[in-house]
């Protein structure tokens, strides 16, 4: 086998034109690692974070949190795959899923079986992120209500539907701007709203927020007593913001924070289980992730379409 291969690295960090493609060496898959033969990588926000040294990472660095493929080798110590077989992955402890080959833990691969390939590399975040924190984080119970913002992009369009699944009652979602409004219907909100309009929606017992900034204190006072609110991003770049403790004190409010890397570094086995589970409900059709495939060689485009905040659903790098 070939010890080189494409992959899109980050040598310094800056806008999305610092992104190179080119040659790096392939990686062996260490103990209880499997090594993927790469067909489409995930595009996220995340990726965008790491590019601008938001999270500060040793350089050159190939971004990359999820990918789909073939099982290219199995590590020392795994089974349960066969070389060759399709699944879906998060590569979100270590990143490198922009390249042709990529290492993950075992524990965090799934097998693909009939949801396909493009899908594949668009659930592992965002599809996995939405059972986690609906159900383990937000502890979310049958009939209750649920806002959730940015909700025609790809953690968003996963929430609304999940909650759904999982029982809620009143579903609705908030967006940036009218243009993204009939997006986010169609992934099943009963309301769709403008973030600016949010007042006027009632109370909930869930509030899932990841622009931050003005969003986070509106998300608290959005809340019904008892409610939750899960924190998880600051898509707005805004700086961040204090909980007032005697706040929630005062008002039997709850604040949650959830980050799928650092709970997939501890918890691989939970994490791995939560994306089975997204592998099944997308393979039964009970969950719809809307996905444009670009190429590997596009991931500057793909990024600049990310930050500028114009997506709907969600973009993958077709590698192979
Ligand atoms: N904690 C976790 O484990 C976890 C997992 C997945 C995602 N996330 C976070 O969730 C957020 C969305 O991620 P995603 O991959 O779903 O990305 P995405 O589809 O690109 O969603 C980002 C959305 O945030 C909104 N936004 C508000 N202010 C923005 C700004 N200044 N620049 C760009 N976007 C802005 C936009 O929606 P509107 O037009 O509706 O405002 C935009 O479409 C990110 O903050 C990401 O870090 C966290």
């Amino acid at each position: 086998m070939a010890n080189s291969m494409k992959a899109v690295s980050i040598p310094e960090f800056g806008a999305a034109e610092v992104l190179r493609l080119g040659d790096v060496p392939v990686p062996e898959p260490g103990p209880g690692e499997v090594s993927i033969d790469v067909a489409y990588a995930g595009a996220n926000f995340a990726e965008i974070l790491y590019r601008q040294g938001v999270v500060d990472v040793a350089l050159p660095f190939v971004p990359g949190i999820e990918v789909s493929g073939r099982i290219r080798a199995l590590g020392a110590g795994v089974g349960g795959f066969q070389v060759g077989e399709p699944v879906a992955a998060l590569t979100i402890v270590d990143s490198g899923g922009y390249a042709e080959v990529v290492t993950a833990n075992a524990a965090l691969v799934a097998p693909l079986g009939e949801a396909g390939f493009e899908v594949g590399a668009a659930l592992p975040s965002n599809s996995t992120t939405a059972f986690l924190v609906l159900e383990r984080v937000a502890r979310l119970a049958r009939g209750e209500s649920v806002l959730v913002h940015a909700a025609a992009g790809g953690v968003g369009s996963q929430l609304g539907q999940v909650a759904r699944l999982l029982g809620a009652g009143r579903v609705v979602g908030t967006v940036g701007s009218a243009a993204k409004i009939p997006a986010a219907k169609a992934f099943g909100y009963d309301e769709v709203v403008l973030r600016d309009e949010v007042d006027g929606t009632g109370e909930f017992d869930v509030v899932v927020d990841m622009v931050g900034g003005p969003s986070r204190r509106a998300s608290l006072d959005r809340l019904a007593p008892m409610g939750r609110l899960v924190v998880m991003g600051n898509a707005s770049g805004a700086e961040d913001v204090g909980i007032p403790a005697n706040e929630l004190w005062f008002t039997n409010k709850t604040v949650s924070g959830f980050n799928l890397a650092a709970f997939s570094a501890v918890a691989p086995g939970e994490v791995g289980r939560a994306l089975r589970r997204a592998v099944q409900a997308v393979a039964d059709g009970e969950l719809r992730v809307e996905v444009e495939a670009l190429g590997l060689d596009q991931a500057v485009d793909a990024h600049r379409r990310i930050e500028s905040g114009s997506t709907t659903g969600k973009l993958v790098l077709r590698v192979r």
